[in-house]
């Protein structure tokens, strides 16, 4: 088989070391990767986004897989495009990805088949917005509906950053038409999880949970990232939990897609919030996590390709999904300042020297080759993923790797994986 890869990041890494594994693929395409894809197979310049471009590619390539790894070109509607020329495509339509690129559908979905999430409002005018925002009071979260490279969501701690959050959305358009709407929502606590899903349509698998960091620094403290570090399988959540997750979350958003007409063939993201024996969502991807794809893959043992096939066919509760009976951890190693303001263009050196073991690898998102050296080339640098058997041998593993790794100013959370040690 030859299977083109879309995007650029440490997910789409992972993916291609995944991808690669299957004894069925002949060649892999990533379109626009980065130095780990192209170990890989050939990267090709085309970007995400220009899904004409990347058509004609596959059609004359005959490609008979393409895998999209991130949102964007979902929510543009590269799948409708590709199926359309009678292309596979692994990743949902442009209906189905509205569950990622308006968060005002997808509040309004879970409200609607009472799928368990936070309390909200949805505003198109700011001057409501803060009025609502005065009448519940802080914490509460302002999200921007639409896409934002997961900028868009402001956890106010007062009522005074909850107003500059919808101002700065609303009416200095920070985040352009994403910010044409907002919501506002009730402030959850708890503890965060990830449960990815593959989904066919008709039936809907879960994977392993895994747990992100969100924030730039150690104890959760500072604005959020894309994330700085994950592991799994994450205890929080409990076998109860998973099977609440199931009949409360899972299926009950498979059955609100059919009822809605939507196809969805592809991942979905289930962003948890879990407290007291009860899980919420806060939020649906439609698409492997970044960094959370880095811990998850390395522990699914069966063939991906397979299970993508089976997807397309409509036959996902025929496979055997099997997991590994290990624990992974990666730890993030970011550019200095991300993610706000940072610099590219770092020499890095000792990725060969910390990879060297089958239990570790290193996933590359922000690099580039200039002249033959490796350089930074994003907030997101490198994910140094551990394997192993308890959480005290990953989180060791991965910190010993990415002791060896170094370019000028890296930043890394030093607390990645804490969470699963105090349970
Ligand atoms: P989202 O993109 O909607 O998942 O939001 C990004 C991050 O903001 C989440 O991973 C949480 O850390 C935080 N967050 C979002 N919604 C809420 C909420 N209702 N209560 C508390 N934290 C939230
Ligand atoms: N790690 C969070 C995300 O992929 O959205």
């Amino acid at each position: 088989m030859k299977i083109l890869l879309i995007g650029s990041g440490g997910r789409e890494h992972a993916l291609a070391w995944k991808i690669t594994q299957s004894s069925r693929v002949e060649k892999l395409y990533t379109a626009a990767g980065n130095p780990g894809t192209e170990e890989f197979g050939e990267n090709i310049c085309i970007a995400e986004n220009n899904k004409e471009a990347l058509l004609e590619f596959a059609l004359k390539e005959k490609i008979d897989l393409t895998v999209v790894g991130p949102e964007a070109p979902l929510a543009a509607g590269i799948a409708d495009l590709f199926e359309k020329h009678g292309l596979n495509v692994f990743g949902p339509n442009q209906r189905a990805a509205r569950l990622e690129s308006s968060k005002v559908f997808s509040k309004k979905l879970m409200q609607k088949y009472q799928i368990p999430t936070a309390e909200y409002k949805s505003f198109t005018e700011a001057n409501k917005a803060v009025e609502y925002v005065k009448e519940i009071g802080a914490p509460i979260v302002v999200k921007a509906s639409g896409l934002a490279a997961g900028k868009g969501v402001i956890v106010a701690q007062t009522e005074e950053e909850a107003v500059g959050a919808v101002e700065t959305i609303m009416k200095d358009e920070k985040f352009g038409q994403a910010g044409e709407k907002v919501v506002i929502e009730e402030f959850l606590e708890g503890e965060e999880a990830t449960i990815l899903a593959f989904c066919d349509g008709k039936s809907i698998r879960a994977m392993i949970p895994s747990q992100d960091h969100k924030a730039v620094y150690d104890g959760d403290k500072g604005p959020n990232t894309g994330g700085m570090g994950a592991y799994a399988p994450a205890p929080v959540v409990t076998a109860q939990i998973r099977k609440i997750f199931k009949n409360e979350i899972m299926e009950p958003t498979l059955g609100a897609l059919q009822s809605e007409g939507i196809d969805y063939k592809g991942i979905i993201y289930f962003g948890l919030m879990i407290k007291d024996g009860k899980a919420k969502v806060l939020e649906y991807n439609v698409r492997f996590g970044d960094p959370e794809a880095q811990v998850v893959l390395p522990l699914l043992e069966t063939d991906l390709v397979d299970i993508m096939e089976a997807v397309l066919k409509e036959e996902l509760d025929k496979v055997e999904i099997k997991w590994k009976n290990q624990k992974a951890l990666c730890v993030v190693m970011a550019s200095g300042g991300y993610p706000v303001e940072y610099k590219k263009g770092k020499e890095i050196t000792g990725i060969k020297e910390a990879d060297s073991s089958a239990d570790i690898i290193v996933f590359q998102a922000g690099t580039r080759l200039k002249d033959g050296k490796l350089m930074t080339d994003g907030g997101r640098v490198l994910a140094v993923t551990a394997l192993g058997n308890s959480f005290e041998e990953v989180i060791d593993r991965a910190y010993k790797g990415a002791k060896k790794i170094y370019f000028a100013d890296y930043h890394i959370r030093n607390d990645i994986g804490r969470k699963a040690l105090e349970k």
